[in-house]
């Protein structure tokens, strides 16, 4: 059990833990971004958080980064280093963003599943 001080916080990545997701390696994944962000000394300014599903299981291994509004898919280990190093520069790992929040909805990159409709 931990009660983090959150003042220093700008990000907080969740990493889907769901049942897709595990399949598709979301333990490792997790890893990967944990120790990035080790690595980069940025744990003040990155909080991260096991979730259950995210509900876009197709997009496996999915990562979010709030209050950013970016979705990730298809996360693999090795992208921990894109996705967290770019974040640290305050950018984001373009390849496999699948969603971005833009102010009254998230914008789908047109290559990534609709999905069905809520
Ligand atoms: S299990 Fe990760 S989105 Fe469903």
């Amino acid at each position: 059990m931990a009660t983090w001080d959150l003042s220093k916080t700008k990000h907080h990545i969740l990493l889907c833990n769901g049942g897709s997701c595990m399949q598709k390696g979301g333990e490792e994944v997790t890893v990967a971004i944990r120790q990035e962000i080790a690595r980069l000394q940025a744990d003040e300014q990155i909080h991260t958080t096991r979730t259950k599903c995210n509900g876009r299981c197709e997009d496996a291994c999915v990562v979010v980064v709030y209050p950013d509004g970016i979705w990730y898919q298809n996360v693999q280990p090795e992208d921990a280093g894109e996705i967290v190093g770019k974040l640290v520069q305050g950018q984001y790992y373009q390849d496999k963003i699948s969603h971005r929040y833009r102010g009254d909805g998230f914008v789908r990159n047109e290559k990534v599943a609709l999905g069905v409709k809520k």
